[in-house]
């Protein structure tokens, strides 16, 4: 098998759905060997048995928001592959909810996961993919770009990650460090069942665009292409959304306008 993954090792969370899991899956077909990182760990068994080759998925359960296991879960990792390639963070929660009736705590909780875990995980693995000439890649959001109802706390986050991987890909210009942000649009998975509403219990209700979004597959593989490529950014969007990041651009108004007579769920 000839493969630019073939043998290297990908430490990827929010592996146990989603985009995550798919990306694990292709990985492994790939001749990857992959950490897989979540905190359900009857989903990490069966995703093991689901891969290719089962014995190059890592299971590692744990709660990215809490640092101290974040710490452990990457030395367990390390010391079972004696090096990292790339990580890719995937875990994510979304919101539901207007800004005036949310707790804060749905904030902290947004931040948590799909921020300052990114960070952490940057800080952990820093010099590794230093010497490794690895990659960093953060699966950000559309709404990391322009911002829409119901999302004020996750579209922050998801600002906040975008502004993170744009400062450290400067920083680590020289260091030989490829660092790629993904900013999908909608994605066929259970991030809307799953959001956050205003008082943090779950939404569960699978948004229309989210049932009508592009399958984690092909998500995957834009991805994996994008790493492959050394690429800055990785869209997988579709043309209606890609059309609204434009928008966003040149005429911030106009998509203020068009937002608030769209049905934004
Ligand atoms: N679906 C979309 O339309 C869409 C669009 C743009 C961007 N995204 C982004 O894509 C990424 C993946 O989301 P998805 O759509 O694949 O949703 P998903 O199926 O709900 O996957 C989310 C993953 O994050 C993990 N996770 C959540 N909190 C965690 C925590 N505290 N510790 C460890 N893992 C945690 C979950 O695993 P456990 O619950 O087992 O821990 C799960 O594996 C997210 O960053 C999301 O913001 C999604």
């Amino acid at each position: 098998m000839t493969s630019f993954f073939l043998e290297k090792s990908f430490l990827v969370t929010g592996a146990s759905s989603g985009i995550g899991k798919a990306l694990v899956l292709e990985l492994i077909r790939r001749g990857a060997i992959v950490g897989a990182l979540a905190r359900r760990k009857e989903l990490l068994k069966e995703l093991k048995s689901e891969a290719q080759f089962p014995d190059k998925v890592v299971s590692l359960p744990g709660d990215v928001s809490d640092f101290s296991q974040l710490k452990k879960i990457t030395e367990e990792f390390r010391k079972k592959v004696r090096r990292i390639d790339g990580m890719i963070h995937s875990a994510g929660i979304s919101m539901r909810a207007l800004a005036k009736e949310t707790d804060i705590k749905v904030y902290e909780s947004l931040m948590k996961v799909n921020f300052f875990a990114l960070v952490n995980l940057y800080k952990l693995l820093e010099f590794e993919l230093r010497q490794n000439q690895g990659h960093f890649v953060a699966v950000s959001s559309l709404q990391g770009r322009f911002a829409t109802q119901y999302r004020s706390g996750y579209a922050a986050s998801k600002h906040a990650v975008q502004a993170f991987m744009d400062s450290i890909r400067l920083e680590s210009f020289e260091s030989g460090i490829h660092v790629m942000t993904v900013s999908p649009g909608y994605v066929k998975t259970d991030i809307s069942v799953k959001a956050l509403a205003s008082d943090g219990s779950a939404y569960g209700i699978m948004d229309e665009g989210i049932k009508k979004g592009l399958s984690t597959d092909t998500v995957a593989v834009r991805i994996l292409k994008g790493i492959e490529s050394g690429k800055r950014d990785v869209y997988p969007s579709q043309l209606r959304e890609l059309f609204a990041f434009w928008i966003s651009r040149f005429s911030p108004t106009l998509l203020d306008k068009l937002l608030n007579r769209a049905r934004v769920t």
